[in-house]
């Protein structure tokens, strides 16, 4: 009786804590309707890394949501990092196993790395993808047939600021978020890059002073058939919607360290493969 007594209270434990945490989760999520008010998606590809933990404290510190999509094998690599992405309440979607581009590998390979990102996203946070995003933003009717039978939709972007090319000048990198966002934007970046952290951390107040909510993709597109594709690999048409705040409101950066980016896993699974994407496993 003693022990079922304990297995109960364990369980009661278990039911507040769960939810506690949903309510937190809850209370962190900014409860805004997209069709009456200014939304961007701001997602992060190829993480975790070693800066996603600083970018998490900068969203959550700016009551900011996030999509990010996470490669497979660094899930399993770190699982405690992609879990504390769920924990600090973002969205979570596959970047695939190995981050292959999925239009050349021989296609029987194609559904395994939708099954293994699946199930070690699955495996490290609970939660399974039902967005994925394209290595490389690279796709097609074959590959995308085959995600929509693991549940997935594919997202890719209208903004594309090519933060791993502007590593090192993040005022070419934010130029291009100046003129390109608008209401609706789904903006691509990679948290693999500690300037592109530095860069969001600086950015989010002009998108918050132009009255701009940040909001994972799901909040901004709603739900999303599996096997369909969002947005298109190359920016939208200069929308010049945002205007920029004086300097002095800019936040300084805190003098953390800028490490070289973290690369991609070179792709092991595939022979002749490499993984594609702004790093090439390198
Ligand atoms: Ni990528």
């Amino acid at each position: 009786m003693a022990k079922l007594w304990r297995v109960g209270v364990v369980a009661l434990a278990v039911a507040v804590l769960g939810a506690c945490t949903s309510r937190v989760h809850e209370a962190g999520a900014t409860p805004v309707d997209c069709a009456v008010v200014k939304c961007v998606a701001l997602t992060f590809d190829d993480g975790p890394s070693p800066y996603t933990d600083r970018l998490l404290r900068i969203l959550n510190d700016a009551d900011a949501q996030s999509t990010f999509f996470l490669i497979g094998n660094k899930v399993a690599a770190d699982p405690a990092g992609a879990k504390r992405i769920a924990e600090a309440g973002m969205e979570i979607g596959s970047h695939t196993w190995e981050h292959p581009n999925m239009t050349t590998i021989p296609s029987a390979e194609v559904p395994a790395q939708f099954a293994k990102a699946n199930d070690a996203i699955r495996a490290a946070t609970g939660v399974t993808p039902t967005l994925w995003r394209p290595p490389g933003g690279l796709t097609d009717d074959a590959v995308n047939a085959r995600a929509g039978e693991f549940g997935l939709a594919g997202i890719l972007w209208d903004v594309i600021p090519f933060d791993w090319i502007n590593d090192a000048d993040t005022d070419a990198t934010r130029y291009m978020l100046m003129t390109q966002i608008r209401p609706g934007s789904v903006v691509l970046f990679h948290d693999t890059y500690s300037s592109t952290v530095d860069l969001v951390a600086q950015f989010i107040p002009v998108l918050k002073a132009n009255g701009y909510h940040l909001v994972t993709v799901s909040r901004l597109l709603g739900p999303r058939a599996p096997g369909s594709v969002y947005g298109g690999r190359e920016n939208g048409p200069p929308a010049n919607d945002l205007r920029d705040i004086p300097a002095g409101e800019i936040p300084v950066l805190p003098a953390t360290p800028s490490p070289p980016p973290m690369p991609n896993f070179p792709i092991t699974d595939i022979a002749g493969a490499n993984s594609g994407g702004p790093n090439n496993g390198g």
